[in-house]
């Protein structure tokens, strides 16, 4: 018997040959909003051997074809496996990785499982976090083309760069793009820190380090982020945020680079670059008396500003979609499925994402994860998700004459799109909507929209 579970959006399996360890699972993980489906033993079903669990549990009484499957899916994709009872010690150690597989006791309580199925489900989501983070800067738009081009330009400048754009534009992936391409400074650490989460008091502390027994419980000397960025970067974010007595003290530093640690008389020299970013915009700060002038044109030497996802247009949003979705679901897994549908990619264009590149890659992680799951573009579930992801997202005034800037662009891409297919299929709508991956009847309302009409009007096909 095997019993799926689902913890937002992760399927969990539970495979055992007595109903009672599956009951058991499925009371213990109700609080977490399971669901649980029964169904029969996969060797036996093998259309359900393209649904990839996220995590597996099962009983050491059955180690049947069914676990056998799911240890190739653990070696392949590292998917997490809790043997209920006691380790499959009979079998090669070597097929069952032992990160990956986790031990409860037979008579297990609800929060031992819960506890260690909560780990795990943190631990997936660490490791695809990860796998996303370390995913290509995608960068396809021609303002991002040009905003490369200026990086590669200032990259090996040693005075300060002022990075400025909305939120999750991806300041602070630039920031370690300029660090990365430094000649000199690009070979040693890149420190960021969070100018807007420093505790009151500590500022000094943090930024200055402090030597040992400078106060009660300074055992043993600490190295600032200032001499920690020493030979590299030092990047600080949302600079907006820092406080004025703090913005003096930063300045001071940037004048003499020097510092001297609390507790200590001896400045230390230091050489490191910084690259500062902010989403407030700081000339209106100056204004107000909030931000210093002259540390703001100490920082801002040279200015970067990130275009917002509605500026780069659909083309960026539908690669850096692209490029999460495959990170998601894995290249591998990915050549087994029919390319992204047409109107997945045309909804995605469509979404406003406020939150920009940080909100696509949410949005394209929770498709992702269904998809590697289900293994298929389902229309259905995917809809329910990317309904989600528009709820509650009114277009600003201010930025509603760009989105419409920018869906004229698209517009005319589209149209362009459906023509080539169009020619390409000799006109034939059946074989066109094929081709763009959708069905006869959205095809024809494309056309309809575009103003697209076959050379005779009266051969048209009825739809
Ligand atoms: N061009 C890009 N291609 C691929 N991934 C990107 C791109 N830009 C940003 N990202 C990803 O988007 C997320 C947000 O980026 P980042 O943290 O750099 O944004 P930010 O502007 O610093 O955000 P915040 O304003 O919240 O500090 C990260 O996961 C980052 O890796
Ligand atoms: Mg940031």
């Amino acid at each position: 018997m095997r019993t799926t579970a689902k913890i937002d959006e992760l399927d969990i399996y539970v495979w055992e040959g007595k109903a009672d360890i599956v009951d058991r699972v499925a009371r213990c993980m109700a609080s977490f909003d399971v669901e649980v489906i029964r169904a029969d033993d996969i060797a036996i079903s093998p259309e359900r051997t393209a649904l990839r669990p996220s995590l597996a549990i099962i009983s050491v009484s059955v180690i049947d074809s069914g676990a056998l499957i799911l240890r190739d899916w653990q070696a392949a994709h590292g998917m997490p496996v809790v043997w209920v009872g006691a380790a499959p010690r009979d079998h090669d150690p070597a097929m069952y990785p032992s990160e990956y597989s986790h031990i409860l006791p037979l008579d297990f309580t609800c929060a031992e499982l819960r506890g260690m199925v909560t780990k795990l489900v943190l631990q997936i989501r660490a490791h695809t976090a990860q796998t996303l983070e370390s995913s290509a800067l995608v960068a396809n738009s021609e303002c991002m083309q040009a905003l490369l081009h200026e990086v590669d330009t200032f990259a090996d400048c040693d005075t300060s760069v002022l990075v400025h754009g909305e939120t999750g534009v991806g300041k602070e992936r630039i920031a370690q793009l300029l660090h990365e391409k430094h000649r000199r400074y690009g070979q040693g650490p890149f420190v960021p820190v969070n100018c807007g989460a420093i505790p009151d008091g500590l500022f000094e502390s943090l930024f200055f380090g402090h030597s040992k027994g400078s106060f009660t419980g300074a055992v043993v000397a600490h190295k600032g982020y200032f001499e920690q960025a020493d030979g590299g970067t030092l990047f600080l974010d949302e600079i907006g945020d820092l406080p004025l007595y703090q913005q003096v003290k930063l300045l001071r530093v940037l004048e003499d680079s020097a510092v001297t640690r609390i507790g200590s008389a001896t400045p230390i020299k230091l050489d490191f670059r910084l690259v500062a970013a902010t989403n407030k915009h700081l000339p209106q700060l100056v204004k107000d008396g909030t931000f210093r002038a002259d540390l703001y044109y100490r920082l801002a030497v040279i200015e970067l500003k990130i275009p917002s996802l509605e500026e780069r247009g659909a083309v960026d949003k539908i690669a850096i979609f692209k490029a999460f979705i495959a990170s998601v679901v894995g290249q591998e897994r990915l050549e087994t499925l029919p390319d992204i549908p047409y109107w997945l990619a045309d909804a995605v264009a469509d979404t406003y994402f406020p939150g920009n590149v940080r909100e696509l890659r949410n949005l394209a992680e929770r498709i992702g994860v269904t998809v590697r799951q289900i293994g298929a573009w389902d229309a259905a579930r995917l809809q329910r998700l990317l309904a989600l992801a528009r709820s509650n997202q009114p277009v600003p005034a201010e930025s509603a004459a760009e989105v419409l800037v920018d869906r004229s662009k698209w517009d005319m891409a589209e149209r362009s799109r459906v023509l080539a297919a169009l020619d390409a299929n000799g006109w034939r709508r059946q074989d066109t909507a094929g081709t763009l991956g959708i069905s006869r009847k959205v095809l024809w309302e494309k056309m309809r929209k575009y103003q697209i009409f076959d050379e005779e009007p009266e051969t048209r096909e009825s739809e």
